[in-house]
């Protein structure tokens, strides 16, 4: 018995102090931490449905970071990152990977597909980025085996209440089911345990008799035959094995050490599996509330958190969407911007930039600075429309609402801002912004209750610009 031993409190050089309790009940003041030490995490969160261009803030700030960390989601995930004349396209590879000296970590709360990784991890030794240096996976990373893949067919095409879902079809529901489920579910872990084969052989034939009840594809079944997925497995284990550790362990010892870690959020507040547009969601926590419980990091180390969000609206798959613009000027917008998915190519829809949706995913994800992006796609209009509230039957509302089928009755209640109608693609600092784009910037922290920190006005490095509000974020743009 333990007892309840009293706890002694006492200060050494202004450190704080944690209590281990021996055996004895004695309890033992330790110092750990210090108080005054720098706390270092800064979160990059998107704040609407995904694609808010998330990557290349993480890859322009990342040079200023010890650590890069990806946290939730799997290779749904798409991020584009924009270095010189190279484009890269990220999916489950952390946008730090760019820059040597930045370690790169993918941690518990992601879903990993080992093919998609690897195949994304030769296209990059191809282009001279080795990951093997300055990348480490979790063992406690769940796997997305081919099964998810099948299961994920096979329900995305089925509508919900409806309508369907959209997933991207990456297996990332399923995978997460699982997870949650248990029993059928493979970690990073098990590929390096001498149980491995027998563990991923036993899943393989429970997963192929249910996929063969539920009317699965024949080619998919083939793929899901026992031994094949072992041989898949063996091969993911040779080339992964180096780089799979207790991520956990480190990031908590560079949080004690003081290093800087950039926590790197996918997909959008939106999208969140608690807290965002249910059931048109994607099954990870993607907004600020994820990061502690995806990363193995308690709250106590994260200190700023950048909201990033288009200045306008999009969103793949389906589910409401108050201020979607089906009309020639969400097509303008989807012209402008290219709003094509990085993941899946499809069409994303477009609309106006919805304030409530907005002021609620900053709020529940603690955003402390806002970073306002694609300001150079609304450079080509007359007029904007700002949604600053919705009416849902008949009556105001400023809140957003938790049902799908609420959020699909509400009407938006829009503002009408002149557009500037010229292009600030060459802007590189505040007085390069004509007054309307700026009056545009103001209106929407005002709405959203939260400074514009950044500005983005195309995906190069060099367009994006840092206001006298990011001085707050202790970030400082590449020189
Ligand atoms: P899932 O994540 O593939 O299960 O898809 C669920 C929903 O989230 C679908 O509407 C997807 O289009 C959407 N989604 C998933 N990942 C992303 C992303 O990175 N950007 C935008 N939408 C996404």
């Amino acid at each position: 018995m333990i007892g309840n031993p009293a706890r002694v409190p006492c200060q050494i050089d202004d450190r704080c102090l944690v209590f281990s309790v021996c055996a004895t009940g004695l309890s033992v003041a330790k110092p750990l931490i210090s108080l005054e030490c720098m706390v270092s995490g800064t979160c990059v969160i998107g704040l609407q449905w995904g694609d808010e261009a998330k990557g290349k803030l993480v890859d322009l700030l990342a040079p200023q970071f010890d650590l890069v960390v990806r946290y939730q989601g799997g290779a749904n995930a798409g991020h584009t990152v924009v270095a010189g004349d190279e484009t890269y396209k990220l999916h489950h590879i952390p946008s730090g990977i760019l820059h040597p000296e930045v370690q790169n970590f993918i941690t518990p709360g992601v879903v990993i597909n080992p093919t998609t990784m690897l195949d994304e991890i030769d296209g990059l030794a191809k282009r001279g980025i080795h990951c093997e240096q300055n990348m480490r996976i979790s063992e406690r990373a769940h796997l997305v085996m081919p099964w998810h893949i099948a299961e994920d067919k096979m329900i995305n095409s089925t509508a919900v209440r409806g309508e369907s879902i959209g997933t991207t079809n990456r297996g990332i529901g399923p995978c997460y089911r699982d997870k949650v489920g248990r029993t059928h579910a493979i970690r990073m872990a098990d590929l390096v345990q001498s149980s491995r084969d027998d563990r991923i052989g036993t899943v393989a034939e429970q997963k192929l008799q249910i996929l063969t009840k539920m009317g699965a594809p024949q080619e998919d079944l083939e793929s899901l035959e026992p031994q094949k997925v072992i041989n898949l497995a063996t091969n993911w284990a040779d080339r992964l094995e180096g780089m799979i550790g207790d991520t956990t362990e480190t990031i908590l010892t560079a949080c004690e050490d003081e290093k800087r870690i950039l926590f790197e959020g996918a997909q959008g507040a939106l999208l969140d599996i608690d807290h965002g547009t249910f059931p048109f969601v994607t099954s990870s926590n993607s907004s600020g509330v994820g990061v502690c419980a995806g990363a193995g990091v308690p709250p106590r180390w994260i200190n700023q958190v950048l909201g990033v969000c288009k200045a306008y609206s999009t969103r793949v798959g389906g589910g409401p969407f108050p201020t979607e613009l089906e009309d020639a000027t969400g097509e303008r917008i989807r012209t402008l911007g290219n709003e094509f998915g990085t993941t899946t190519g499809r069409p994303r829809r477009c609309g106006w930039f919805d304030a409530v949706a907005v002021r609620y995913t900053a709020r529940l994800s603690g955003v402390t600075r806002l970073a306002l992006m694609m300001m150079d796609v609304l450079a080509h209009f007359e007029e904007l429309k700002v949604c600053v509230a919705y009416e849902l039957d008949g009556e105001r509302l400023e809140t957003f609402p938790a049902h799908a089928e609420q959020l699909r009755r509400c009407k938006p209640i829009y503002e009408t801002i002149q557009g500037w109608n010229q292009p600030v693609d060459d802007a590189r600092g505040v007085e390069d912004f004509p007054e309307k784009a700026l009056a545009y910037v103001k209106r929407i922290e005002e709405l959203v209750g939260i400074p514009v920190g950044v500005l983005s006005v195309g995906p190069d490095r060099a367009q994006t610009i840092f206001t006298d509000a990011s001085d707050a974020l202790d970030l400082k743009p590449l020189s």
